[in-house]
């Protein structure tokens, strides 16, 4: 049966509890002195919402569109490799969890079973493929004709691990992921280190080989999310990779409004890194993000209890996004006015 779980924190600690030590580190921790991680956090807690009241806010109207596709709320899954380590069906589970909640999915392109299986775990609209190029073109080509084919709706290339970053908690542990994800029952691509060579011509390639609109993920400036909008990329995502990868990068919140106001509407946003509340959703959303991605605070749902549990934490995220809009007096999550949101020390 399935922990009620009351409340958000809840989860997080049932998840500690339940994770080998390695496990919770691995997912938990950041690279290096984890200053990016920590500073995602504090660059959401140094936003105030400014608070309308009298706005009659019987309907409030979460939904909204990226790339097309409708959402009934604008938060998703993002894509987190290594889940096996966390739930014994992984990506699997995460996906059925997706569904439960009817909230979109990033598949991520390290997950552990095909493209096939996770798909028919959520065979509705509401799923994305986010890619690593973890092999040449040609890997790169036969795999995304398997992703078209099974029905995800774009393909985002990740773009901030052209090296590997110092996961020390991982590393002073002398733990390796990938040596416990070898009982996941996919390989993964032949050549993980073939990205450090990508350059913005492979962007080029990568739009001309999908007929599904492209995403970056990991863009922090603006001078990439221009270029990005400049090579037919549709959908840019603010990201730091969760602190994982580059330290002491600026928070995503903070990278984002400057982001915002260079891309200008020609492609859609998704921000992510440390969004774990309702009032941190409404903040990405009012700094102009179409969508908010959340990771750890899903990955703690899976490990917690599995499918319901990420359902269940996806529905208190939606609970507490309702609450903080009528709150704050507000009934559209695509017109909230750019002001609702200020700097408070
Ligand atoms: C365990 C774990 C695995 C991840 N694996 C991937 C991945 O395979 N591909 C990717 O683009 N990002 C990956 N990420 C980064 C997330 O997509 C996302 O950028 C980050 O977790 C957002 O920050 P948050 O966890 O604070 O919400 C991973 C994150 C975690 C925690």
């Amino acid at each position: 049966m399935t922990p009620r779980f009351p409340t958000l924190p809840d989860i997080r600690r049932a998840a500690r509890e339940q994770l080998p030590r390695e496990v919770w580190n691995f997912g938990d921790g950041g690279a290096e002195t984890e200053t990016t991680l920590r500073r995602n956090r504090r660059g959401l807690g140094r936003l105030a919402i400014r608070q309308h009241v009298l706005a009659d806010v019987r309907e409030i109207d979460l939904s909204t569109t990226l790339l097309g596709t409708r959402l009934e709320w604008p938060v998703a899954i993002a894509p987190m490799g290594g889940l096996v380590l966390f739930h014994p069906e992984g990506d699997v589970e995460m996906a059925r969890g997706a569904a439960l909640a009817g909230t979109l999915q990033f598949l991520s392109g390290a997950a552990g079973w095909p493209v096939e299986d996770v798909a028919a775990a959520n065979p509705g609209p509401n799923k994305m493929f986010q890619l690593y190029h973890h092999g040449d073109r040609g890997w790169v080509a036969d795999l995304l004709a398997r992703v078209e084919a099974s029905g995800y709706g774009s393909v985002v290339l990740t773009a901030d691990v052209a090296l590997y970053g110092r996961r020390e908690r991982d590393i002073a542990a002398d733990w390796n992921p990938r040596d416990a994800m070898s009982i996941a029952p996919a390989p993964r691509g032949p050549d993980p280190s073939y990205q450090a060579r990508l350059t913005w011509d492979d962007v080029d390639w990568l739009r001309k080989t999908t007929k599904l609109p492209i995403g970056l993920k990991g863009i922090m400036t603006v001078r990439d999310a221009r270029r990005a909008v400049e090579h037919g990329v549709r959908l840019v995502w603010v990201s730091n990779h969760g602190g994982r990868q580059l330290d002491s990068t600026q928070a995503s919140i903070d990278a984002l409004p400057p982001i915002v106001d260079a891309v200008g509407g020609a492609a859609d946003i998704v921000v992510d890194g440390g969004f774990c509340r309702g009032t941190d959703i409404l903040k990405g959303l009012a700094r102009g993000a179409t969508v908010v991605a959340v990771g750890r605070t899903v990955l703690w749902g899976l490990a917690a209890a599995g499918a319901p549990g990420v359902a269940r934490a996806l529905n208190l995220l939606r609970e507490e996004l309702w609450t903080a809009m009528g709150l704050s007096g507000q009934t559209s999550v695509t017109k909230l006015p750019r002001d609702l949101i200020f700097r408070v020390d």
